[in-house]
């Protein structure tokens, strides 16, 4: 057994009864089921100015830059927004570079009320991989996010996954997470030299 890896999950969404929010935490939970500690930084809960380089650790910002820098991995989950992420996943990520993100690993997800999250996806790998973030190939797209929960008492938020297979590709996002929490390289392959 190595170490323990600590999975943090960000939402872009501040809405309270929040799909996104409600993904994440079934990825946080497949992650710890997986052997990770797990946190949500429910960006609700802390102070975020509108990002201002010249004004050192605005508001809650230093304290957001530490929990995202002492993760090992992380899921980050935004609302499809005219066909990106949305304006407060962008805030957030603009307090969080290089020295949050090198060396860290970062599944993604992405909820829409319509039909469409490959340009929100394909944005938030841009981006991610712009500050050195490793992000994984699994990524999960929610389609009409309305309709793919129903109530259940017993569930996360109370809010059950009408399609098994959807649950089980935020799940996979979660595994994926522990199991990759730790980017070591380990190279034995024989490297040809170069010649000129
Ligand atoms: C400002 C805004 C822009 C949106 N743009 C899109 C869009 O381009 N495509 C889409 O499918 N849904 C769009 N939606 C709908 C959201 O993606 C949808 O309601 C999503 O489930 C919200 O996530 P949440 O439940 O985590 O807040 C938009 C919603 C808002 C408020």
């Amino acid at each position: 057994m190595g170490p323990t890896p600590t999975v943090v999950a960000v939402s872009g969404s501040l809405r309270n009864e929040s799909y996104t929010r409600t993904a994440l935490k079934y990825v946080l939970d497949a992650a710890a089921d997986a052997g990770a500690e797990t946190h949500l930084l429910d960006l609700r809960a802390y102070d975020l100015p509108l990002y201002d380089p010249d004004i050192d650790d605005q508001g809650d910002g230093a304290e957001v830059k530490r929990i995202v820098r002492d993760a090992d991995a992380l899921a980050l989950g935004t609302p499809v927004y005219h066909g990106s992420y949305s304006g407060t996943f962008k805030n957030f990520h603009d307090y969080c570079g290089w020295d949050e993100f090198e060396d860290t690993t970062v599944g993604l997800l992405a909820t829409a009320g319509g039909g469409s999250y490959g340009s929100t996806l394909d944005h938030l790998r841009i981006t991610v991989r712009g500050v050195h973030g490793w992000v994984l190939p699994h990524q999960v797209g929610i389609r009409s996010a309305s309709s793919k929960f129903e109530h259940d008492a017993d569930a996360i938020d109370e809010r059950a996954f009408v399609e098994e297979k959807l649950e089980e590709r935020v799940r996979k996002l979660g595994r994926m997470l522990s199991e990759y929490a730790f980017i070591t390289p380990d190279v034995h392959s024989h490297r040809t030299p170069a010649t000129d």
